[in-house]
């Protein structure tokens, strides 16, 4: 196997998925991630059930999933990494830092969500031994208060590191896609469990009527922002990692079907998070929240009260360890195509300098609770800096880039050839409109978002 590996990359041949099952399991473990557990679930119940979701499935239909296409369109014409990508189809123009800022703000992405996964593997463990096993809110929130001021989460954050780093320099068939073809399904499977667990419990209902529910009065312009912002989030969009991940698809994929998949089975994966966790917390008359406070906080003490618990609490942070992980390879994945490209260097030199970029520079978001608690960037901790900066200006900024850049200024037709793969699927009836959505409403939509989160509003 190593043989082969090598032999083709001598031949000059890039890597690639070799089945449709990997680049559909890839492609939804970078999509589902944190999002599906700590935001997705919450924000849907605070504003309106499932009125909300409607308004989630129009936001992904008019804006995620144009734009997600487009990433994989742009990645597979030019089988390159983020920024040779524009490169190759805009020579000698700047469209290519429109890539760089996708690949920078992975980089930075990578500096804290590294942080919070490494408080993730921790509770795996926690939960294993017994020492979150509380079931009251004070004992947990003072565990976890001291955990995250402490620096055990700093050996946490390397852990999390060494095993990302593992699987990307295996490489792209070896180590990307292989792994994920086994953890996805794998997910799916403790998912089913918890949402057994949840809705056997006494007062199920109440959980399930707060994440359902419809509520239209809720559904207010800044709902429909959150929205807007969430399916982009939810889809790992404009960091460069769709188009690192399109790159790798082979020819006779249907990169529509491919993202409509992607985003439906994202969106399946909230539901059942939201499913798993709220009827869990009203059958213990907890309140519902977001964030930290909800997985790290609640969840431990919600599992605690119930029956076979223990075993459960175990399921359920492997499940969102997994989740974090495969987003965070397909993070790692589009700096270190970049470095093997561009620069030339070898897969393996490319992971471990950027890892140790990001151990050094991710350090800094790990002791925003503790040793820098008091140093602040724009306002920021710098945990908060990284997440505002990519979140708020960088994803959107490079997403829209994006989209003006297909929809204005690359040639229509090459876009049609590449998303029928030549005329040869019966789908052109969709990318026409595909193309209209992207070129119109799209940028206008991107333009809200980014306002809105440098709060214009
Ligand atoms: N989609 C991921 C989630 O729901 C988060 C995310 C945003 C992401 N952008 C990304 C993951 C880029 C990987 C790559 O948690």
């Amino acid at each position: 196997m190593q043989n082969k590996t090598k032999n083709t990359q001598k031949h000059g041949q890039r890597d690639g998925f070799a089945t449709s099952l990997g680049v559909i399991a890839a492609t939804l473990g970078s999509a589902v991630g944190l999002g599906n557990i700590w935001k997705f679930p919450y924000v849907t119940g605070e504003n309106g059930g499932a009125a909300f979701i409607l308004i989630y499935l129009l936001c992904l239909l008019f804006v995620g999933l144009p734009v997600l296409i487009t990433e994989l369109v742009v990645g597979r014409k030019a089988k390159s990494n983020a920024v040779r990508a524009f490169k190759k189809l805009a020579p000698h123009q700047p469209w290519f830092l429109t890539g760089a800022a996708g690949v920078l703000s992975a980089f930075l992405i990578l500096c804290f969500y590294t942080t919070v996964a490494g408080w993730v593997y921790s509770y795996v463990f926690k939960a294993f031994t017994g020492a979150i096993y509380v079931t009251s809110a004070e004992s947990s929130r003072s565990i976890f208060d001291s955990f995250i001021t402490g620096w055990e989460p700093l050996l946490w954050q390397w852990v999390v590191l060494v095993v990302t780093g593992t699987v990307i320099m295996a490489g792209v068939s070896h180590g990307i896609e292989r792994v994920t073809k086994f953890l996805m399904p794998l997910l799916f499977i403790l998912l089913v469990l918890s949402d057994v667990r949840a809705l056997t419990l006494p007062n199920a209902m109440e959980g399930l009527k707060f994440l359902l529910e419809p509520d239209w009065s809720k559904i207010t312009g800044t709902a429909v922002l959150t929205a807007l912002g969430l399916s982009f989030f939810k889809l790992s969009l404009g960091m460069g990692t769709m188009i690192t991940y399109g790159s790798y698809m082979g020819e006779q994929e249907n990169l529509v079907s491919t993202a409509l998949k992607v985003a439906s089975s994202d969106t399946l994966v909230s539901l059942m998070a939201g499913m798993a966790i709220f009827p869990a917390v009203f059958a213990f008359g907890f309140e519902p929240d977001a964030g930290p406070s909800l997985l790290f906080i609640t969840i431990p003490m919600v599992f605690s009260s119930m029956p076979l618990g223990r075993i459960f609490l175990v399921l359920f942070f492997s499940l969102v360890a997994i989740a974090a992980t495969t987003a965070m390879i397909s993070l790692l994945e589009a700096p270190v195509a970049y470095l093997t490209e561009e620069r030339g260097w070898s897969r393996k030199k490319a992971t471990l300098l950027t890892l140790l970029a990001v151990a050094l520079l991710g350090a800094t978001a790990t002791l925003s609770f503790n040793l820098l608690a008091e140093f602040k960037l724009l306002g920021r901790t710098m945990f908060d800096f990284f997440d505002f900066i990519t979140s708020s200006v960088f994803m959107p900024l490079s997403g829209l880039l994006g989209a003006l850049f297909v929809g204005w200024f690359w040639s229509r037709k090459e876009l049609e050839a590449e998303a029928t793969n030549g005329g040869a699927l019966a789908n052109g009836g969709i990318v026409g409109i595909y193309y209209n959505v992207l070129k119109y409403v799209v940028p206008i939509a991107i333009t809200i978002i980014l306002l809105n989160g440098l709060n214009f509003f």
